[in-house]
């Protein structure tokens, strides 16, 4: 069997992972040993020619742009940050989230514009940049790679644009939404030339998590 008649799926560690292996599990698209915490960085299912890859979260898009993974399942929010060249197929409908500005609640300034010139901790300094330019502020954007919430609380950045999901790290400290930037969900993403070459599977996938995905 030639390596062009397998599909290689890019999947994300962290909580995307386990709803997105389900989900294609569902339409039966698995393989043994498909867990998180795999030390196996290639795990293959010969006979149904699929191929997983875990990566880190912000690199799914790379892998697929580049055409290293054919298809891929990642958030909104992380295709956009990218700025990757990749095709976008279907809202998978599953990791609901949105990404906004936050800061701590003691400090908060009566309107938006009244953060001009500040600092904004954050894992999205590309939308963030977008918005508060469309906005016509102009921000000092400092990125962090995780714990984004940390920022204000010791004093690194006035404010955060991060992801909430169910709002309990906003609460646990002190932090208060001001304003939201954009809602997310996962996405299935699939390379340009990938797309046209393996046409009648990834079409095939599509149609049958069209069926199944949640929420829809
Ligand atoms: C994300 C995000 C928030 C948290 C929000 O972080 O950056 O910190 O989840 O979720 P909640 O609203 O349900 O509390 P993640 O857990 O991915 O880790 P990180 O802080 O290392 O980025």
């Amino acid at each position: 069997m030639q390596e062009k008649d397998f599909i290689t799926v890019a999947l994300p560690k962290g909580k995307l992972f386990g709803l997105s292996a389900e989900l294609l599990k569902k339409v039966g698209w698995s393989a043994e040993g498909l867990h998180e915490k795999s030390r196996k960085l290639i795990i293959a299912n010969e006979e149904a020619r699929l191929k997983f890859i875990i990566t880190k979260t912000a690199d799914v898009p790379t892998y697929v742009e580049y055409g290293a993974a054919d298809i891929g399942i990642i958030g909104k929010d992380v295709i956009l940050e990218s700025g990757k060249d990749v095709y976008e197929l279907l809202d998978l409908g599953f990791g609901k989230c949105h990404l906004m500005m936050a800061v701590p609640k003691d400090k908060k300034r009566p309107r938006l514009e009244d953060y001009n010139f500040t600092r904004v901790a954050t894992k999205f300094p590309r939308i963030a940049e977008s918005f508060f330019s469309s906005r016509g502020m102009q921000m000092e954007y400092i990125k962090l790679n995780g714990s984004i919430e940390l920022g204000p609380l010791i004093g690194l950045s006035e404010s955060i644009v991060d992801i909430v999901e169910t709002g309990t790290t906003l609460r646990e400290n002190n932090l208060e939404e001001i304003v939201t930037i954009m809602d997310a969900t996962a996405r299935l993403i699939a390379n340009r030339v990938s797309y046209k070459l393996k046409f009648d599977r990834i079409n095939s996938l599509v149609e049958n998590l069209q069926q199944n995905r949640p929420g829809f």
